[in-house]
């Protein structure tokens, strides 16, 4: 589970120059089960990272040695993997912005309302850091569990489409792959002929939407020699080429009504005739169809043979979009990572959170195909080991938190817009979108956070 919550081997380290709180904040998280440990200075806490490696400092900005600000710097120099959670006064935000800029992971004011606040906000770092660690070690360990024939996945979805490719493929039937654009359909139908008794014949894939109907007759079943003019030789269709393999007719909606009478003939009499021929050609070939509209519809509308529909629709595999899909994303990023790595010659290690969590908020319309455009665009651009926000296409990080990154001198009222948003939102994916879970956690009322909510344009259903 990705979000596997233990708080054991998740070392703290607390810098605060009033010690009191460090007190206070040591006991608490101590009885959360953390290891803490606590400094009243800059320098110390420079050290004392440099020692013992903390997971997570949690700085205030201001101390009586140095500034805050260098602090966060040094220890982000010293390891760039450690994360930072800033504490700030009242009314300090554009330090706090500033400090994020500088690679802090989160904010907090103070005083706090209540020591939880401070606890979602570990959690959330943690969860983070955990994403990440277990996306390193997924990318070592890209096995058959959560990949079958280079298609990616753990959700339950894919995982179960992954059964379902290992079941039909032995078997000759028809398969009808549907599904959005960019979402996998041709890898599913290369994977089920790899599965198959057929895979040392050929996979021959025909766009039934890119080719002109003329053309996509004889590209089907071939011509003989004077057929048309021009044609001054026989020529073999894909069906011929591909005889005792699979023939993917990918977009077939797109198929020409008439084509799909002759269609529908191969595959109830296993035989075809060439282009101007006479001569029955047998053929063994199993049919694997794709379509990003809803064929039903197609039907209803005649624009779809229905005998055909019912021939092809034997077994159906509906591919859900990857907005529906979205613990698959973090492991596809990374999949992606390695995959341009290794053709661009880079040596990319990992994706900030920030990136991490832009791509599980947005919608993917165009799906993996999208997604994997954006990971090559990333590391095409990046100039460090790590992907960040600025190295995504404008459209995936929303301006909401680009603003946050790239102005560190907002109004105050907007930065305190951004922290509030940012802050529920944290708190609604913790509890799965329940407003009232969540205004115990955080000790807001209930109402308020209705409120805020509205305010905010925040949807709770895309928590749940
Ligand atoms: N689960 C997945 N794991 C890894 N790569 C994937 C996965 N799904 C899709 N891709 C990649 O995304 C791109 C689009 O996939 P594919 O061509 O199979 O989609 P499609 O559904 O056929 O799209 P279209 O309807 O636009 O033809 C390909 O580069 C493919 O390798
Ligand atoms: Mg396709």
């Amino acid at each position: 589970m990705i979000y596997a919550y233990d708080t054991d081997h998740f070392k703290i380290l607390v810098v605060d120059d009033d010690d009191t709180i460090l007190k206070l904040i040591q006991r608490f998280l101590g009885d959360q089960g953390y290891q803490v440990d606590t400094t009243l200075s800059g320098k110390r806490a420079v050290e004392k990272e440099r020692e013992s490696r903390y997971d997570l400092v949690i700085l205030d900005l201001v101390l009586p040695d140095m500034n805050g600000l260098e602090v966060l710097k040094t220890l982000k120099k010293e390891d760039s993997s450690v994360s930072v959670l800033i504490m700030t006064g009242h009314g300090k935000i554009e330090t706090a912005v500033q400090a994020m800029k500088l690679g802090a992971d989160d904010y907090l004011q103070k005083p706090f309302k209540s020591l939880d606040v401070l606890l979602m906000a570990i959690k959330r770092i943690k969860e983070y850091r955990d994403l990440r660690a277990e996306c390193t070690y997924l990318k070592e360990q890209l096995n058959e569990t959560y990949s079958l024939n280079n298609i990616i996945g753990r959700s339950r979805k894919i995982t179960d489409i992954f059964q379902l490719i290992r079941k039909v493929a032995p078997l000759n039937s028809t398969v009808l792959i549907e599904g959005e654009s960019g979402t996998g359909k041709e890898l599913i139908a290369r994977a089920i002929h790899q599965y198959s008794e057929r895979k040392e014949s050929r996979f021959v894939a025909i766009n039934c939407g890119a080719i002109p109907v003329t053309l996509l007759e004889s590209e089907l079943f071939g011509y003989e020699r004077g057929a048309f003019t021009g044609a001054v030789q026989e020529k073999k269709g894909y069906f011929e080429a591909a005889d005792a393999g699979t023939i993917f007719l990918d977009e077939i909606s797109e198929m020409d009504l008439a084509l799909q009478v002759k269609l529908l003939r191969v595959i109830q009499e296993k035989k075809f005739q060439r282009i101007g021929g006479t001569r029955e050609i047998a053929t063994d070939v199993r049919i694997i169809a794709s379509t990003n509209r809803n064929l039903d519809q197609e039907v209803l509308q005649n624009r779809f043979r229905k005998d055909l529909y019912y021939r092809i629709n034997v077994i159906k595999i509906t591919v859900p979009p990857l907005r529906e899909r979205q613990e698959d994303i973090p492991l596809l990023s990374y999949y992606f990572v390695k995959k341009y790595n290794e053709e661009f010659g880079r040596n990319i290690r990992s994706i900030s959170s920030k990136v991490i969590n832009a791509f599980l908020n947005h919608r993917w319309d165009g799906n993996v195909r999208e997604l994997e455009n954006v990971v090559e665009h990333a590391v095409a651009m990046t100039e460090s080991e790590e992907i960040y926000p600025h190295d995504l296409p404008k459209n995936v990080f929303s301006l909401d938190t680009e603003r946050e990154t790239h102005s560190p001198l907002l109004h105050f009222d907007e930065a305190k817009r951004q922290f509030e948003k940012q802050y529920l939102e944290g708190i609604l994916e913790m509890t799965k979108g329940n407003v009232t879970e969540a205004s115990r956690v955080s000790s807001i009322p209930r109402q308020n956070i209705y409120e805020k909510i509205r305010k905010l344009k925040i949807d709770p259903n895309r928590f749940r």
